[in-house]
């Protein structure tokens, strides 16, 4: 039997192990998820002592993704994020990944959303960071919107692929991915500006799960756009409920959690992952 796990503290309320058990139950995979709670400071030591016990794949959720690059060799993607959320002890390396960018592309593309024209991405913390690599590598120009600007500005750089990497190493000239990409950071209020010719909108903020609030003005909002709303509690955020009556296509945030972890069940796995089930399973607990 394979174990899998995560890796996060709180970790309690964690919709991961019955989504994944359900994926292993479709497809008859002989295997266990199960969650762990180290200490805040403990990232390095979870992973390397769930390498020596045998743990075959490992999620990693808040506080440690960032922590967790030291413990790993991190695929390019994850090294340019700053942060790791899966966790591969296959080989006879530790690598890591950042499954968290596709989440969010797969997830609007299940909703026929054409990735391509202009994202704007709504918050710089870690799911911002992850959701605005991910688009910039579809090939779309990535506005970043912040609270704190600076730190807009300073993804918007990252993603550009100047200066250094979220870990501090020079970007190296040979860096693959990102170099081209055209992204720009900004302020909240330049939110209507940007949304005016904008096809994709991603809330990557807190906003919207303690109250019935929204980041983005509702007239901001208008029918050509695919909008991902990265907040699962509640399902129905105030910004999809806006942007549902102003005709955009809308999408939870439970598709961003489904596709992250299908993403690490088909790394894990090596099979295409039964989607459908793992759905049902995370919509049953939402
Ligand atoms: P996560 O890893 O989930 O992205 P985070 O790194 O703490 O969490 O980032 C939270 C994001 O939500 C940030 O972009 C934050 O804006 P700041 O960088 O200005 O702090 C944003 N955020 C949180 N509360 C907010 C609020 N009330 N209004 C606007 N943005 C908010």
């Amino acid at each position: 039997m394979d174990v899998y796990g995560l890796i996060g503290n709180p970790v309690g309320h964690s919709l991961s192990p019955p989504m994944h058990e359900a994926g292993y139950e479709a497809l008859d995979v002989d295997a266990r998820y199960v969650t762990f709670e180290p200490p805040r400071d403990g990232a390095a030591a979870a992973v390397e002592g769930a390498a020596d016990l045998g743990v075959a794949g490992l999620n990693v959720t808040i506080p440690f993704k960032q922590d967790a690059l030291a413990a790993v060799e991190p695929d390019s993607l994850a090294r340019r994020i700053g942060a790791v959320n899966t966790v591969d002890f296959s080989g006879d390396r530790i690598t890591g990944h950042n499954t968290d960018a596709v989440g969010a592309t797969r997830a609007l593309r299940a909703h026929d959303v054409d990735l391509s024209g202009t994202a704007v991405v709504v918050g710089a913390g870690g799911a911002g960071r992850a959701v605005a690599f991910g688009l910039a590598d579809e090939g779309m120009t990535v506005r970043v919107a912040n609270r704190t600007e600076s730190k807009a500005r300073g993804l918007a750089a990252d993603v550009r692929g100047e200066g250094t990497d979220a870990d501090g190493a020079a970007e190296d000239a040979t860096a693959p991915d990102g170099v081209d990409a055209d992204a720009t950071g900004h302020g909240l209020d330049a939110l209507p500006e940007l949304l005016a010719d904008a096809d994709v909108l991603v809330n990557a903020t807190s906003v919207g799960m303690e109250a019935d609030e929204t980041p983005v003005p509702a007239g901001a909002l208008h029918g050509d756009l695919g909008v991902l709303d990265a907040v699962y509690r509640p399902l129905e955020t105030r910004l999809l409920r806006d942007a549902a009556d102003a005709g955009a296509t809308t999408v939870d945030g439970a598709w961003m959690l489904l596709y992250q972890g299908v993403a690490a069940f088909e790394r894990w796995t090596g099979r295409e992952a039964p989607v459908d089930a793992m759905n049902e399973a995370l919509r049953d607990r939402l």
